[in-house]
């Protein structure tokens, strides 16, 4: 026994701990591993070792050295009887010797058991989860490649891999597609560390091994294109129908009449009853069955108007003409813009749900597993209600489709703090509660989200938390950091304090996805079929003038006419 303080206090060393003779605890493990420290505490989550800092050093310097050994965010084993427990190193601190060399107090977080089997005993089976807890006296090794592939191996899961473990990078990161996509996912990081290129990644690989997918990207910046080009569907507002028919009554509420007035009460009730009457009339001559307000049955606007118009000149009413005339001139107005006409053109009364599904759901697929939904040129003040729109008819369609051999979706929403805020004030948000409808819901229908953002604290936590698996990229922001601790699941503590300092290209995943929470260096995605984000090189552009002189002329004319496409 050695007394040895740290902060102040005074503990006990245990026989045998680092400190010990110089090579005591250096000495070879079973399995051609190396002891560093020794077990002096156990919780039900996590264990305290002291570890020998001259064995830790001997281990980074040998010739096939692991450089990482014994630090934060790193792996260990602990051996127990009979079996290994894994564990993430979360903490460290100095345990200085009285007089003798120097320890290291480390904490350590469980995130599974392995236990050797086969042929002299030489393979390794992981599991997550702890049955056979460590004891004080345990000793604790680093671990080797073959721990580190029993770690991640798919064992006969379906997978895709995107990259390779860190820091050996000798070891394939594959991400467990069923566990992934069944429960969720969410790409996190800073602006630039390369969340686009992520996902881009990921729906490469996924729709390489699955081409016959149904993947929905919401794409605010128009950058996905360039990603998929053959493969994937692109639409956007020059060639999407999306016929205002298709909303519901809250989101004829947002885009007719808004948050604006104090007689807003009353509008909605005036629209509530027109639209149920415009729909009603639509519906006489057609086999729709029972309907609500929110049913999706083509009405239209003429009808609309003329409604409210008669409800207007009822002599009974027992309201004002105002709000009638202000709903009146706000459904023109949306029916005269030009840049709302991929909603509201008169041509849209027909009914074309089946084409519109079909075009956004992929069905059938026809070698274009991918639909690109532009949203870069849909007016801000309706943006909202057309991501509402499509999540919730992709979500409807998957409810009532479910019967017959029904297709799983996979619907990502990029830069998804737009949509989905955190804030109380915007609570009404359609977009908001139609994502989060599929992020409580979606998984007994088959329909899985896929959330991508810079501002993790700025998200929904309702809709976060339901992410089983998290990709978080670089975050500087501290309140984004511990938004993402609060979400992350056990056991990945340790690995998150690597998250200020992570290169681009690198994530930590956490969580269904993955078979243990893993520090992964993504592939490098060929230029070709990364999206169209590039960092822009103002050290070359800037070296020659503007050569094209229409420069001007042609951006002023795709601002006015709000397409890129010019
Ligand atoms: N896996 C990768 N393969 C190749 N290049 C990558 C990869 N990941 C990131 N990059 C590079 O980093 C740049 C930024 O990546 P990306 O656009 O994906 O970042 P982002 O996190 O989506 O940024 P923003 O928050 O601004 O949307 C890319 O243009 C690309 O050059
Ligand atoms: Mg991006």
């Amino acid at each position: 026994m050695r007394n040895y303080s740290q902060s102040g206090d005074t503990r006990v060393l245990p026989a045998g701990a680092p400190g010990e003779a110089s090579g005591s605890l250096a000495a070879r493990a079973p399995g051609g591993v190396q002891s560093i420290g020794e077990i002096v505490e156990v919780s039900g989550r996590g264990a305290t070792g002291i570890f020998d800092k001259d064995a830790m050093d001997a281990i980074i310097t040998a010739e096939d050295g692991d450089p990482l050994v014994g630090q934060i965010g790193s792996m260990v084993r602990i051996h127990v009887t009979g079996s290994y427990v894994y564990a993430i190193i979360r903490e460290l601190k100095n345990a200085s010797l009285n007089g003798g060399p120097m320890g290291l107090i480390a904490e350590m977080d469980f995130i599974g058991q392995g236990e050797r089997f086969g042929a002299e005993q030489r393979t390794i089976l992981f599991g997550r989860g702890v049955s056979k807890f460590p004891v004080p006296g345990d000793m604790v090794s680093n671990v080797r490649a073959e721990d580190v592939k029993a770690i991640f191996a798919p064992m006969g899961r379906a997978h895709v891999n995107i990259g390779s473990v860190y820091p050996h990078h000798t070891v394939n990161a594959s991400i467990l597609t069923d566990g992934m996509l069944s429960k969720h996912f969410a790409v996190l990081g800073s602006t630039g560390t390369g969340k686009s290129c992520t996902l881009a990644l990921l729906v490469h690989r996924l729709s390489e091994q699955m081409p016959n997918g149904h993947i929905i990207i919401l794409d605010p910046h128009d950058e996905y294109a360039a990603a998929f080009k053959e493969h994937a569907e692109c639409i956007n507002t020059d060639n999407l129908r999306l016929p205002y028919w298709m909303m519901n009554l809250e989101e004829h509420i947002e885009i007719v009449i808004g948050q604006r007035t104090p007689e807003r009460e009353v509008e909605v009730d005036i629209l509530k009853r027109s639209l149920l009457a415009a729909r009603k009339e639509a519906a006489h001559d057609k086999d729709y069955g029972r309907f609500t307000v929110d049913t999706p049955i083509p009405y239209r606007l003429a009808d609309l108007l003329k409604i409210i118009d008669q409800d207007m000149g009822r002599l009974d009413k027992a309201e004002t003409i105002e709000p009638y005339l202000k709903l009146k001139s706000r459904i023109e107005e949306l029916k005269g813009d030009d840049r709302y006409s991929f909603m509201f053109a008169t041509v849209l009364a027909r009914d074309n749900l089946p084409d519109v599904m079909s075009r956004v759901l992929r069905i059938p697929v026809n070698d274009k597993p991918v639909s690109i939904i532009g949203l870069a040129g849909v007016p801000s003040s309706i943006v909202d209600v057309v991501v509402s729109v499509l999540c919730r008819t992709v979500f409807d369609f998957a409810v009532w489709g479910r019967k017959a051999n029904s297709r799983p979706v996979l619907l990502i929403c990029e830069e998804a703090h737009r949509y989905i805020p955190e804030e109380a004030e915007v609570n009404y948000r359609s977009a908001r509660k139609s994502i989060e409808r599929i992020a409580k819901e979606g998984r007994k229908y088959g329909v899985s989200l896929g959330i991508v953002s810079q501002r993790p604290a700025d998200l929904a936590e309702s809709i976060l938390s339901q992410c089983g698996t998290i990709f978080a990229m670089r975050m500087n922001n501290e309140k984004d950091q511990r938004f993402i601790e609060n979400v992350m699941p056990e056991g990945a503590d340790g690995m998150l304090a690597a998250l200020p300092s992570l290169q681009n290209r690198e994530a930590i995943i956490v969580g269904e996805g993955v078979t243990a929470p893993v520090r992964v260096l993504l592939d490098d995605l060929h230029e070709d079929l990364r999206p169209s984000s590039d960092d822009p090189k103002f050290s070359e552009v800037w070296r020659t003038d503007v050569e094209d002189p229409r420069y001007i002329e042609q951006a002023i004319k795709r601002w006015r006419s709000q397409s890129l496409e010019l």
